[in-house]
């Protein structure tokens, strides 16, 4: 097989075969094709694209082309969540122990943040000694134990998506949806769960800006899952804000925290409980929504969500007091307000000039390599639909030194949009991909306006 060859019956609109593609993988991986040969090739899909059966067999490709985590040791379905990434998103540390509490295993491998989004590892690591790095037999072990563990990606883990998104990323050939579907969902599958539930975001601080996109991108990577076996679902959210009210590692940790005391924002409680009521559904542990609802809300108010958290920060080496006493965390020396301009209503926040505002402050990375503060953040004093009037504190800055939270003010005071008419409010939930593993292997979109 010759690459050129492909990479020419991709350009003439042609679909590739699964020898193919597995071979493209194979070698691609193996050093044997050039990264310019394979830049043509992803050129030609974004032009071209690659069908539902093309997408599946390059997400199985790139599976296939490292480790692949057996979960058979562990007792009952497991499940695993996985979001396309936003600001404030804190959703995994309230939704995981919960999940847990009511006795569905969650065995999650996660990244670090890069960019203007947090990742759920970081936020882990504001509770002193806690480690992600643990061997496969320990997190087996503790899924088993515990009911939760979650574990830093192998560095083997998909390597043929490291490769192939590090050249996407700098051929301008991120942005396609099969390509971003198989990235994602190789990582997913190559890590072993059962079922997988996926909260798509849309919106200013999202990779999709509109509804359209997230639906169709979704759509892709439930289609995928199905196809490779897993009970898959996906929830559409709105990233046009920020989710909840802190946006900074520690600031979010302490909010999950409270959200799991019964005190969580009203957006970040139903996004958690979307994405809940569908892993139950997924596991058979709820026969409805609204069962599923009702489980989860009694699991928070019971306290036993809570007592989940401190169990699974204890069992990864974490000091679980800090879950009863959230004084404890590190806090940023300076903080800062920001005043509202005008007396009106907000109108919205653009989530990605706050998820920038807190990097500038030290809580996100530039670079892999950078080092976070956990101790800096943004806490939104009014959100979207708030009244307000000209001088009332809109957000407080968290920074390390005042030359940095002055930046930062600025920022964030720019991000917000103030007008002079009340603000309808919309739904975080957009809406929801169901998966249907039966002969009608197809993945159906339903509204979701219901309130909680
Ligand atoms: N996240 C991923 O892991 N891959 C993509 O292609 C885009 C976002």
């Amino acid at each position: 097989m010759r690459m050129y060859d492909l990479i020419e019956k991709k350009k003439e609109g042609h679909a590739l075969s699964a020898e193919e593609i597995r071979w493209m993988i194979r070698s691609y991986t193996e050093d044997r094709i050039p990264d310019y040969q394979m830049s043509a090739m992803a050129m030609a899909i974004c032009f071209v694209g690659l069908d539902d059966r093309e997408t599946l067999e390059l997400t199985l490709a790139m599976r296939d082309s490292g480790d692949c985590l057996d979960l058979s040791g562990i007792s009952g379905q497991t499940a695993d969540k996985h979001s396309t990434g936003g600001v404030g998103d804190k959703t995994t540390l309230v939704l995981a122990p919960i999940i847990a509490a009511l006795g569905v295993p969650m065995a999650k491998m996660s990244g670090r943040g890069l960019g203007h989004t947090g990742g759920t590892i970081d936020k882990l690591e504001c509770f002193p000694g806690f480690t992600t790095a643990l061997d496969r037999e320990t997190f087996i072990r503790n899924v088993n134990t515990v009911k939760l563990a979650v574990a830093a990606q192998t560095a083997n883990l998909a390597p043929a998506d490291k490769k192939l998104y590090a050249l996407r990323d700098v051929t301008a050939t991120v942005d396609q949806m099969s390509l971003i579907a198989a990235s994602i969902m190789s990582k997913k599958l190559a890590s072993g769960s059962d079922i997988i539930v996926l909260d798509v975001k849309m919106g200013s601080g999202a990779f999709m800006k509109t509804q359209k996109e997230a639906v169709k991108l979704a759509e892709t990577m439930v289609r995928t899952g199905i196809g490779a076996g897993r009970r898959t679902a996906a929830v559409i959210t709105d990233m046009d804000e920020p989710l909840g009210l802190a946006v900074g590692n520690s600031l979010e940790v302490i909010e999950a925290i409270s959200s799991l005391c019964g005190r969580g924002p009203e957006d970040l409680m139903e996004v958690v409980y979307a994405l809940g009521s569908k892993i139950l559904a997924l596991s058979g542990k709820a026969e409805s929504e609204p069962q599923a609802l009702k489980m989860m809300r009694e699991c928070v108010a019971s306290g036993a969500a809570l007592r989940k958290l401190a169990e699974f920060v204890a069992a990864q080496g974490g000091d679980a007091s800090y879950v009863f006493d959230t004084g404890k965390f590190l806090k940023a020396p300076c903080k800062l307000e920001v005043y509202a301009p005008d007396t009106g209503y907000v109108e919205s926040i653009d989530a990605r000039a706050i998820g920038t505002a807190c990097m500038m402050l030290g809580g996100g990375r530039e670079t892999k390599d950078s080092v976070i503060d956990p101790a800096v953040g943004i806490c939104l004093v009014k959100k979207r639909g708030a009244r307000i009037r000209k001088g009332d504190v809109i957000a407080e800055v968290h920074a390390s030194e005042s030359k940095k939270g002055a930046a930062a003010v600025r920022l964030v005071g720019s991000a917000y949009r103030i007008g002079p008419e009340p603000v309808e409010p919309v739904p975080v939930v957009k809406a929801v991909i169901d998966g249907v593993l039966s002969d009608d292997r197809y993945a159906k979109t339903s509204d979701w306006n219901r309130k909680f």
